[in-house]
């Protein structure tokens, strides 16, 4: 229904993308405040999606300018997967989208080595006591929701395996998440603290939320995408119920524009900052609902991430003038005053994979085809 405008904004996105990805080359652009994305370190968690963007204009175009550039980036940060400590939670942002898309497309061996050497780092954090994926590397008890976006790289390495493995890890901390992340109301905690040792719940911290009872609309979104990517390798039932729970939540808190505020419980003004990645995020984890849940509901989650992505193709993207981000008013750390109201690589990733969704493309990085 909605391919034809689409397939017309997958256009104009390519179009700029001729323009932007020479200029911005094989490098890690994070955060767009004027015109240009300044380039982050290597080490990133965000380095994953300049090259996923890439990646998919590859698919849409066979051009091998994108090809070449993603895979030089790719490249560029093999070297921190030498680095252990400096792995963390975020495995799957960065190493799905960047070599698990390169194998995916190319078939390249490397490519595949590499992100099923992610898998096994992401695979060794797991608390057998408390089961959850550690977060970071400097708190041993904490947890994360962004980490049910990273599950998909243990269940596609259980996938490449054959081995059931990884994805039992993946699923003691979905687990995880809908008993202790997801609340009864459907918003979600950011950070969660258990005692490492005995694994014992001890409490939720604000994280980039507003405070630790709050609801954080990236996060929010995260659970959104994360859960039924869970239930499509897994199928169990109560992945797919909170999922739909939580993205009941981030609907019915949306304003009229359908973009999100960057938290959900905060005073909102027109001041108030949005978070245009909550949004794409969401509308993407909204297409995938979709999938799964029967005919009479299928329109509604289809219908509501189209009003999300034609909004933000509306009034908060760049698709007619020549600024290096997609899309404006992402926020990435509100708390902390750090990039807000910015253009987000993140951001731009998702906005782009829900307009090739919306176009009916079913070859979604995040999962086996
Ligand atoms: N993964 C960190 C964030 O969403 O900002």
């Amino acid at each position: 229904m909605y391919k034809l405008w689409a397939e017309n904004t997958m256009q104009k996105i390519i179009d700029k993308l001729n323009i932007t990805a020479p200029k911005i080359g094989a490098r890690f652009p994070h955060v767009c405040k004027e015109r240009e994305y300044d380039e982050e370190r290597a080490k990133w968690w965000t380095n994953g999606f300049w090259p996923g963007i890439l990646w998919m204009a590859y698919q849409q175009t066979k051009d091998e300018k994108f090809a070449s550039l993603a895979a030089e980036t790719e490249n560029k940060m093999a070297y921190v997967l030498d680095e252990y400590y400096n792995i963390d939670h975020d495995a799957g942002f960065i190493w799905l989208l960047s070599a698990g898309a390169d194998y995916r497309l190319t078939g390249s061996e490397e490519s595949k080595r590499r992100c099923m050497k992610a898998a096994a780092y992401l695979a060794s954090r797991f608390n057998i006591k408390g089961n959850f994926i550690q977060a970071w590397n400097w708190e041993n008890g904490w947890a994360i929701i962004d980490c049910t976006m990273n599950l998909s790289l243990l269940l596609w390495a259980s996938e490449m395996t054959k081995n059931p493995i990884f994805k039992h890890i993946a699923m003691a901390h979905a687990d995880t998440v809908i008993k202790y992340f997801v609340r009864p109301d459907g918003s979600v905690n950011h950070v969660l603290s258990f005692d490492p040792e005995t694994g014992e719940f001890l409490e939720s911290i604000q994280g980039q939320a507003a405070g630790p009872t709050s609801a954080w609309s990236r996060g929010t979104s995260w659970a959104v995408y994360g859960l039924p990517l869970v239930y499509r390798y897994t199928r169990k039932q109560e992945y797919l119920d909170a999922a739909k729970k939580v993205a009941s939540f981030f609907l019915a808190n949306l304003p009229e524009d359908y973009v999100a505020h960057w938290d959900f419980r905060v005073p909102r003004t027109p001041e108030t900052p949005r978070d245009t990645s909550a949004a794409a995020c969401a509308a993407c984890g909204l297409l995938e609902l979709s999938e799964f849940v029967p005919e009479c509901e299928k329109q509604f989650y289809i219908d509501s991430a189209y009003k999300i992505v034609k909004s933000l193709t509306d009034y908060y993207s760049n698709l007619d003038n020549d600024k290096q981000c997609i899309l404006n008013g992402g926020t990435g750390d509100c708390p902390k005053d750090l990039n807000v109201n910015v253009g987000l690589i993140y951001g731009d990733y998702f906005y782009m994979e829900a307009v090739s969704r919306l176009m009916g493309n079913t070859d979604i990085f995040w999962y086996k085809p």
